[in-house]
């Protein structure tokens, strides 16, 4: 039937009938209707996507060569299969006689968009895949051995906790650094050939690098411009926040360790990439006498299992009238790290198309934060089951911030005061007053607005990359040009020409566009407040609780079923009334700490763009140079005057 159609076509006929001739040797079968296509699509690629899961799932849960190997043969097969398919699909949508529907349309193009499985040679397909597993097994196994008790530790629970906990600048410092010493240094040629590789496999579907590939996932053309005045809007909320940490830290540690640039050295904000400071907030809860909102202690006293956290997630899910977790995800899952085997730790929640079976992988401690990341993963765990009824090539997020979304949603109303009295982990009878609320307000936005410029620039710096705007030798600068200027923080200690610290972090080395983050941090307040607003809550957004509201959990539904058939203002105006991304609820959500930050603050805010020269080592005891710049200064002006006096003689 296509084939006869052809002949009125002229010139097209001609492309159309060589792809034709390509698609039946490859095994398209002839004659086939499109939608005999998507149905045959459809049933061959369930049991194949399946088979690469639990490739995948062997891997990452269990590090073997053996399992490495079985895992890109898997992904191997994938990639021909991908080819396969979407030779198949292209021919279709090539026929201009043909009369597809909008969603036969778009389900092909769905089916031809085949990521960097497009690469037709199988040497280079394979080195990529490897290449990417070798990086990702470097960063998994990588520990650092801390002086001077000589414990190593691995990034999850060991450094992380480290990190969360310790508040001795010179471990904090030590741990920082042996961190990057372990893992990105020692990557930064497989990362090069990551970066060549996958560009050329994506050039052949036509895009011009891979940071336009993951881009046109957003469907938007104005898509970079967008987040940039996102991200404008929400910079002035971020520059109040980080000035007042920063003096709250000056407190903690002694003014002498920050550089004069106006940044915050790096390793001083409880996570190992400054990412989230949430676990800083001890040194920052503004009222000492009201209670901190972090839940961690009492966690502990009520002696929480992993399990318990797991279930208190699924119950708030429950209450909005969302299905349970699955029997298989119950065991299959791996909630913590196995002893006896390298695991890949980083959490992740998996749909392993196959009837019921969605598993969450992580090495989960019993704190407030990792409580928020099970209601994170979960939230992926919910999408997954609610589009499960949609044609396959729509079983993804109606755009990929979308995904990232639906936990943290979930986790704003969970971790309202009023909601975590609820569940008795904070303690009723403490008043909630002003004071109590700007401590909950600075809670909050340790986590969500200290992230915005992490999560905004992780992808300008790729996205540069992989134009080729930033070559190899400027990688580490660049990085750290972004990171001091969008971020105002500064290295924990001095940088050197073959460090590489951008892939001491997880979804650099793993291949994971990450602007997807930004752009949740953004899109989960909007659902956020639409649900409350269709749970007819009308009081202040952040004291907004829409547990057990069926309402809430209807609209909410409403969106997530679609999985990715319409595109995404679409499913967003299900459940918002809006079609654009909208910082105005985030803005709203943070209102009453702007103002009681601005009046702190006054003018002492904001930092210099560039990086500081030198960052001040970390004091040790009492009775040295009081102030290292200083000390290094003089040494300088003295080295320049009298030369001959050497170091040692002044120290
Ligand atoms: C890990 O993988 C190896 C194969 O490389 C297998 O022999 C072993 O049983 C696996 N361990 C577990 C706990 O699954
Ligand atoms: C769903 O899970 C919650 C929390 O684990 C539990 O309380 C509830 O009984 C479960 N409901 C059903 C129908 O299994
Ligand atoms: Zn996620």
């Amino acid at each position: 039937m296509v084939t006869e159609m052809h002949k009125l076509l002229g010139a097209v006929t001609v492309v159309s009938t060589i792809l034709i001739g390509l698609s039946v040797k490859d095994g398209g079968a002839e004659g086939e209707t499109p939608a005999q296509f998507l149905e045959r699509y459809e049933r061959e690629t369930l049991p194949m996507k399946n088979m690469v899961a639990e490739a995948a799932w062997q891997q990452k849960t269990n590090i073997t060569d053996e399992n490495t190997a079985a895992f890109v043969k898997a992904n191997l097969e994938l990639a021909k299969f991908s080819q396969k398919m979407e030779n198949q699909a292209l021919v279709f949508l090539k026929d201009k006689s043909l009369q597809l529907t909008f969603d036969q349309r778009r389900q092909l193009n769905k089916i031809a968009d085949i990521d960097t499985n497009a690469q037709t040679d199988k040497t280079k397909l394979e080195r990529l895949q490897t290449v990417i597993t070798e990086m990702e097994q470097i960063y998994s196994e990588a520990e650092v051995c801390m002086n001077p008790s000589g414990d190593c530790l691995k990034l999850e629970p060991g450094l992380t906790e480290l990190m969360r906990s310790s508040r001795d600048c010179q471990k904090l410092s030590d741990a920082w650094r042996g961190w990057r010493d372990q893992s990105g240094k020692k990557m930064k040629d497989l990362y090069q050939e990551y970066v060549q590789l996958s560009n050329e496999a994506v050039q052949i579907l036509g895009h011009k690098d891979l940071g336009d590939y993951w881009k046109s996932r957003y469907d938007t053309s104005t898509f970079e411009e967008d987040v940039a005045v996102l991200f404008d809007q929400l910079l002035p909320l971020y520059q109040h926040l980080h000035s007042y940490v920063r003096r709250k830290l000056k407190a903690q540690y002694g003014p002498e360790i920050f550089p004069s640039t106006g940044h915050i050295p790096a390793h001083l904000l409880g996570n190992m990439w400054s990412q989230q400071w949430n676990n800083i907030a001890d040194l920052v809860n503004p009222f000492k006498n009201k209670q901190l909102m972090d839940v961690t202690e009492e966690m502990k006293r009520q002696g929480y299992t992993i399990k318990k956290m797991f279930e208190t997630a699924e119950d708030f899910f429950y209450s909005l009238g969302f299905d349970n977790m699955t029997q298989i995800f119950w065991e299959k899952s791996m909630l913590e790290r196995p002893e006896g085997r390298e695991v890949v730790c980083h959490a992740s929640a998996w749909d392993m198309d196959k009837q019921d079976d969605f598993r969450i992988k992580m090495c989960t401690t019993i704190n407030h934060e990792d409580l928020m990341t099970v209601h994170h993963e979960m939230g992926h765990i919910q999408y997954y089951m609610l589009y499960e009824n949609q044609p396959l090539v729509y079983r993804h997020g109606a755009n990929p911030g979308f995904h990232e979304a639906v936990g943290d949603t979930i986790a704003l109303s969970v971790q309202t005061p009023g909601h975590l009295k609820t569940i008795g982990l904070l303690k009723a009878g403490n008043e909630q007053d002003k004071e109590a609320d700007i401590n909950f307000l600075m809670l909050m936005a340790l986590d969500k607005i200290a992230f915005l410029p992490f999560g905004y620039l992780i992808d300008q710096w790729r996205w540069s990359v992989f134009r080729g705007d930033t070559p190899p030798e400027q990688y580490n600068n660049e990085w750290w040009k972004l990171r001091c200027r969008l971020q105002g923080i500064s290295p924990a200690v001095k940088r050197g020409a073959d460090d590489f610290d951008p892939a001491a972090k997880y979804h650099i080395v793993a291949d994971v566009p990450y602007i997807r983050y930004f752009v949740s941090f953004v899109l989960q307040f909007q659902f956020y407040k639409a649900a409350c607003v269709a749970a007819g809550y009308t009081g202040p957004l952040y004291k907004c609780d829409f547990y057990n509201n069926k309402a809430a959990g209807e609209k909410f539904k409403s969106m997530l079923q679609l999985g990715s058939s319409l595109p995404w203002p679409e499913a967003m105006e299900r459940m918002t009334g809006q079609r654009h991304m909208d910082a105005g609820p985030l803005v709203e959500y943070f209102e009453p700490l702007l103002d009681f930050l601005r009046k702190e603050n006054g003018e002492d805010y904001g930092w210099e763009e560039k990086c500081p020269e030198n960052p001040p080592p970390c004091q040790s005891g009492t009775g040295r140079l009081a102030t290292p710049i200083w000390g290094v200064a003089l040494l300088a002006v003295i080295g320049v005057t009298f030369g001959r006096l050497r170091l040692p003689v002044l120290v």
